[in-house]
C-alpha cells in the first residue's frame, strides 16, 4: 500500500499578511482500522492514539482511534470494571507528523499487575454496580494512576443522545484534572471527578449531585440555543451545589454546524476553560466566560466576563472521559455481545 511521503509538508498561506505556518500530518484512523493521512487544522498541534482494551478471561480485545488533536490534551490513562470485564482507555498524544501511525506487528499485552501499585474501588454504570454499591477491587498497572471516581451525568438527549456515557465510574486513572474535585452542573448535566492515591480511598457511597451541599451561589442553568433550551423561558435559576461556585456561560458550534448553542450552570474554576466545555458538549469555536456573583451568567446582564479561552496547564478534565466512555459503552456492546 503506497504511503504518502513521510516528509513534513511545509503549508505556505496564501493570504497576505498571514505568517507562513506548519501544519500537523497525523495518521485518522477510525474504529474499523482504516486508515489513511489527515493534515490537521490550525490549532490542532497534536496527533492522539486512543486505545480501548477489554479484557475479560485471559480474551483482549482492542479498538484504536488516531487523528489530529488540540495541544491542550496529554497523555492519560482509565481502566474500570463491568461486568467481568476491565476496561483500559489509553490516549497517547505525540507531535511530529505521522508520529501516530501503527507500529505493524507490535502485540499489545495486557500490562502485568503490580501488586506494589494503588488498589483502587472500581464500578461502573453499564452494570449497576455503581447505583447498587457492588464496588470490586481493581489493581492499578501503572505507578501514575490513582484512584478515580467519574460522574458523567447528562438527561438532555442531544445529537450524542444514542451514544450513552456511563453515569458513574470508579476504578484508577490518570487524569488531567486529578485530584479534583472540580465539575459542572446545571439542570440537565452534571460532570464530576475526583482523585485520591491511597488504597481503596475512592470507595464509599456513589456520588450524586443531591449529596452535595448547598453553597449559596445560584447561577442560570440552560442548554441549547436561543429558541430551544436557552430561551428566556427556559432559562432558570439554579442553586449551585458542593465546590462548583462559579458561574459558567458558554457558546460555540455543535457538531451539527454552525448552530450556536448555549450552555449555562455553576462550575470549578478549573472548568472555565474552552477544553472542558468543548469536549464534554462537543462543541467547537467556543467561548467561555465565569463569573462569580448570584446569576451573573444571565444573557442581558452584560456581566464582565473572565475569557477562559487561554489554555492553562494543569485544567481540570471530564471532557475527554465523556468521548471515551461512550467509546467504552458503544465498543463493549457491539464487539462483546455478538
Ligand atoms: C506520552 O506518551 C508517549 C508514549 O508513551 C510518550 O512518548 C510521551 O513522552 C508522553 N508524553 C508526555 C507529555 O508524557
Ligand atoms: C443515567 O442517567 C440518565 C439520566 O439521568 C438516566 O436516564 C439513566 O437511567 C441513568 N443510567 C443508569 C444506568 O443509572
Ligand atoms: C431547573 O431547576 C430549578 C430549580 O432547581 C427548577 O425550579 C426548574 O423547574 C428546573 N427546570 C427544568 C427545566 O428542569
Ligand atoms: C497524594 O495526594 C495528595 C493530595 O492530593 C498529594 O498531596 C500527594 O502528593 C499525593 N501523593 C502521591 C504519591 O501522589
Ligand atoms: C435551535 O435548534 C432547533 C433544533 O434543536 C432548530 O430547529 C432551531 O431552528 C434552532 N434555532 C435557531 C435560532 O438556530
Ligand atoms: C451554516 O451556514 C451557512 C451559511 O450561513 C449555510 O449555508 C449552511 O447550510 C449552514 N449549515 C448548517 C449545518 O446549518
Ligand atoms: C467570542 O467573543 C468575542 C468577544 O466577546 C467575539 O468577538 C467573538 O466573535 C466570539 N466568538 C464566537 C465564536 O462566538
Amino acid at each position: 500500500m503506497g504511503r504518502p511521503g513521510l516528509l513534513p509538508l511545509l503549508l505556505l498561506s496564501l493570504q497576505t499578511c498571514v505568517p507562513a505556518s506548519w501544519s500537523l500530518q497525523c495518521m485518522l484512523c477510525g474504529r474499523i482500522g482504516k486508515c489513511q493521512v489527515e493534515e490537521c487544522a490550525r490549532g490542532q498541534d497534536l496527533c492522539r492514539t486512543t486505545i480501548m482494551r477489554i479484557w475479560e478471561g485471559g480474551e483482549e480485545l482492542e479498538v484504536v482511534e488516531r487523528g489530529c488533536a488540540h495541544p491542550e490534551k496529554s497523555n492519560r490513562t482509565m481502566s474500570y470494571r463491568t461486568g467481568m470485564q476491565i476496561i483500559t482507555l489509553t490516549e497517547t498524544l505525540c507531535g511530529t507528523d505521522l508520529c501516530n501511525r501503527p507500529t505493524p506487528g507490535r502485540t499489545s499485552t495486557f500490562p502485568r499487575i503490580q501488586s506494589r501499585y494503588l488498589e483502587c474501588v472500581s464500578c461502573a454504570s453499564s452494570d449497576l454496580s455503581c447505583e447498587r454499591g457492588w464496588d470490586q477491587s481493581l489493581q492499578c498497572r501503572s505507578p501514575t494512576e490513582q484512584c478515580v471516581e467519574v460522574v458523567t451525568h447528562r438527561s438532555l438527549e442531544g445529537e450524542t443522545g444514542s451514544l450513552r456515557d456511563e453515569n458513574h465510574t470508579r476504578g484508577c486513572g490518570n487524569l488531567p484534572g486529578c485530584p479534583g474535585p472540580t465539575g459542572f452542573h446545571n439542570n440537565h448535566t452534571f460532570h464530576f471527578l475526583q482523585c485520591c492515591n491511597t488504597t481503596k480511598c475512592n470507595g464509599g457511597p456513589v456520588l450524586e449531585l443531591q449529596n452535595l451541599p448547598l453553597n449559596g451561589h445560584q447561577c442560570y442553568s440552560c442548554e441549547g440555543n436561543s429558541t430551544h433550551g436557552c430561551s428566556s423561558e427556559e432559562i432558570s435559576l439554579t442553586a449551585c451545589q458542593g465546590p462548583m461556585n462559579q458561574c459558567l456561560e458558554a457558546t460555540g458550534t455543535n457538531e451539527l454546524g454552525n448552530q450556536s448553542y448555549t450552555v449555562r450552570g455553576c462550575a470549578t474554576s478549573s472548568w472555565c476553560q474552552s477544553l472542558h466545555v468543548a469536549e464534554a458538549f462537543s462543541l467547537t469555536l467556543l467561548n467561555v466566560s465565569c463569573c462569580t456573583g448570584n446569576g451573573c451568567n444571565h444573557p442581558v446582564l452584560g456581566h464582565q466576563p473572565r475569557m477562559g479561552g487561554a489554555p492553562r496547564p494543569g485544567p481540570a478534565h471530564l471532557s475527554l472521559m465523556a468521548t471515551l466512555l461512550i467509546t467504552a459503552r458503544l465498543w463493549g456492546g457491539t464487539l462483546l455481545w455478538t
